[in-house]
């Protein structure tokens, strides 16, 4: 099975992702944790990256393919993979699909978390004290325009391929969760 992720910051990508690969047996790739382990150690795509994550604007589309495409590799010849953070923007979505694999990046399903700017905005500053650098005001800020701008039109994108499935993410936690679950398996039935 693979998934895509998509939704506004805050909106569950991440902790969705983990609990279903878990139970589904696939592998959580999250481009935001790979860029952020990136930085963490130093390494010089960590520090080419490093301004862009910290300012809440996109990394660019060449960075992003060497980190996700090199994770991805392991993850598609197993069960599959959850994407959580990419395909970012249309560009990026539209290079995936051409790159379908052996080579590239394929999608069964698309699970968009609903969420409002509102709820988001909440959620990521009552998680500022943890300590992501991208988790202050003004830059939460430049991160929801940023999803509007550029993440957004994806919605259409995978609409038009019929992929799209849209959840509730107001719900706790385990809820939203449910109902992804019965979404896929529906769909995959
Ligand atoms: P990325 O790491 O992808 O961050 P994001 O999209 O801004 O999303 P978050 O991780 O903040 O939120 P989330 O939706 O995963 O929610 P979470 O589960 O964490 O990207 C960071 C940066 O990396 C980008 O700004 C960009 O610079 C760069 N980047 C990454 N990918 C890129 C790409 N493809 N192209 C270019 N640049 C890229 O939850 C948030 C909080 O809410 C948590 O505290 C959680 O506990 C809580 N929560 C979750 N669900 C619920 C719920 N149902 N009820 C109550 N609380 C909840």
């Amino acid at each position: 099975m693979r998934l895509v992720l998509l939704g506004v910051p805050g909106s569950g990508k991440g902790t969705q992702g983990e609990v279903l690969a878990a139970h589904y047996g696939i592998r959580h790739v999250s481009s935001g944790d790979l860029l952020r382990h990136e930085v963490a150690a130093h390494t010089p795509l960590g520090e080419e990256v490093k301004s862009f994550i910290d300012d809440g604007e996109l990394v660019p589309d060449e960075l992003v393919f060497s980190v996700v495409a090199g994770a991805l590799d392991d993850a598609a010849r197993a069960q599959g993979y959850i994407l959580d953070g990419f395909p970012r923007t249309l560009a990026q979505a539209q290079r995936a699909r051409a790159s379908a694999p052996p080579a590239g990046i394929a999608v069964d399903a698309v699970v968009y978390l609903d969420l409002s700017d509102k709820v988001a905005r909440s959620r990521l500053s009552g998680r500022a004290a943890e300590g992501r650098v991208d988790d202050g005001d003004s830059v939460i800020e430049r991160r929801l325009a940023v999803y509007h701008h550029a993440t957004q039109p994806l919605l259409g994108f995978y609409r038009a391929l019929r992929l799209l499935r849209a959840i509730d993410a107001n719900a706790p936690i385990p809820q939203v969760t449910a109902t992804i679950i019965a979404a896929i398996d529906a769909s995959a039935a």
